[in-house]
């Protein structure tokens, strides 16, 4: 099939070369042509495993465009599909302005039938908004509206894109939902057919219950330290319930990323404009926000003083396997850290060159290897679960800093071996050795 995806970021490039290795043609569509440039070029502007070789291999093959021309774009799909931003407000609620101006950049050019498809995280009803749009804009073109959200995690987009756990296609027609299967076809995964606002639904509910599980631990792993429990048991006695089950109960110092702490404020938003207001979401997010306070607590009342304390922390992004620090709760510690007048040095795989272009990068040093970070260090503080900080030398990491004082924020250390080797730990949830 011929497809278009307007917006060529995380969500619209991801869907694109994922759309073009099964087999479709594709033309992915951006208005920044700096962007576009580097596309041709082969560079990708984000860091996700195995994107670079998906897009560099279907632009070879021809299946692969890339275009700042929204009319090219529009002329080229049967469906087009919309993966532009969807940043916040401040008051939590979405700012769908760029969903606005593409519905009416495609009324515009729209010559023949189209399908198109909102992938980007959006509030229930913006469907319809999206179809009142075009309908003024160009009253005479025959169009048909979905929405098909995406869930893809960051770090493992491609992955999740080629064998996703379900597929949602929430539309109002049969003759767009005979397209959306037909673009689906070459994927095995189980399809779900909704209606339009539950498809959009779907996507906010989905995301905000994965952010209750983890605060639902993090609220655990606070009563564990009250009580001298330990999390990381308590976690594995009600994951293996298969009804609970384990994922997304690691306790830690809370979620971040642009969607969670993004969706969760949108849905709370459009539950409060619908009139059923979600304050469970809003415990939720209360949680999260407590999680990293009560952690900052922990290690002042370790330290005392945290003023001129040299700190080494390991993890800026969000999470392993991405470079992306936006919402990390990392750097929220680091600015708290820094505030308090510690010596912060960082040391992050992916995230560094990001974390660079931050007004807080003046204040602290980078460090180019986890053991270089911990040089000197009065304690060391571990912000983001990449694997690769399990696997150092804890002996040499202990000989490098002045006190051995370990405060792990994603439980990645085990606290038995070590205290063999001589370190003070204190994890999440679980009792100071
Ligand atoms: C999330 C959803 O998982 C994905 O389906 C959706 O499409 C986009 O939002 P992502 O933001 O990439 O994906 O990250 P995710 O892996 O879900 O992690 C989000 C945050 O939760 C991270 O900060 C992570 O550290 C934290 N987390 C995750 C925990 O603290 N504990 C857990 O058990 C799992």
């Amino acid at each position: 099939m011929k497809l278009t995806i307007i917006g060529s970021g995380y969500v619209g490039l991801t869907t694109g070369a994922c759309f073009a290795e099964v087999g479709h043609h594709v033309m992915c569509v951006d208005n920044n042509p700096a962007k576009i440039e580097k596309l041709l070029r082969g560079e990708i502007p984000i860091y996700e495993p195995g994107l670079e070789e998906l897009v560099t291999n279907n632009v070879s093959a021809g299946r692969l465009k890339f275009t700042t021309s929204t009319e090219e774009g529009v002329e080229y799909g049967d469906v087009v599909f919309i993966a532009v931003p969807t940043p916040p407000q401040p008051d939590g609620s979405v700012d769908l302005r760029f969903i606005e101006k593409v519905a009416r950049e495609i009324a515009a050019v729209m010559k023949s039938y189209k399908v198109i498809v909102d992938k980007s995280t959006v509030p229930v009803k913006t469907g319809e908004k999206v179809t009142e749009t075009i309908k003024r804009y160009a009253p005479t073109m025959e169009f048909d509206v979905v929405s098909n959200p995406e869930f893809l995690r960051e770090g493992c987009a491609v992955e999740d894109l080629m064998k996703p756990d379900r597929i949602v296609i929430g539309a109002n027609s049969d003759r767009a939902m005979a397209l959306m299967q037909k673009v689906y076809a070459p994927f095995v995964a189980p399809v779900l057919v909704t209606d339009i606002n539950s498809a959009e639904l779907i996507k906010h509910a989905a995301n905000s219950f994965l952010a209750l599980k983890i605060s639902y631990i993090n609220a655990v792993s606070a009563i564990c330290e009250a009580s001298g429990a330990d999390v990381e048991k308590v976690a594995e006695g009600i994951g293996m319930d298969k009804r609970i089950g384990r994922h997304f109960l690691n306790a830690g110092i809370g979620y971040g990323g642009s969607c969670f702490p993004k969706d969760i404020a949108a849905f709370v938003a459009i539950s409060d404009q619908l009139g059923v207001p979600f304050t469970l979401l809003k415990e939720v997010q209360k949680i999260n926000k407590d999680q990293l306070q009560r952690f900052i607590k922990n290690i002042r009342d370790a330290l005392w003083v945290l003023g001129d304390k040299k700190i080494a922390v390991w993890g800026l992004t969000f999470k392993n396997n991405t470079d992306d620090i936006r919402s990390s709760v990392a750097i929220d510690l680091i600015e708290a850290l820094v505030a308090e007048g510690a010596h912060v040095t960082a040391y992050d795989p992916k995230g560094t060159e990001n974390a660079k272009g931050l007004p807080l990068a003046g204040q602290i040093k980078f460090a180019d290897s986890a053991m270089d970070c911990v040089d000197g260090a009065e304690a060391l503080i571990i912000a983001t679960e990449w694997p690769e900080f399990k696997q150092q030398d804890f002996a040499e990491v202990k000989r490098r800093m002045v006190a051995p004082i370990v405060f792990d924020g994603r439980n990645l250390l085990h606290p038995e071996t070590m205290k063999e080797l001589g370190f003070t730990y204190r994890g999440i949830g679980r009792a100071q050795v």
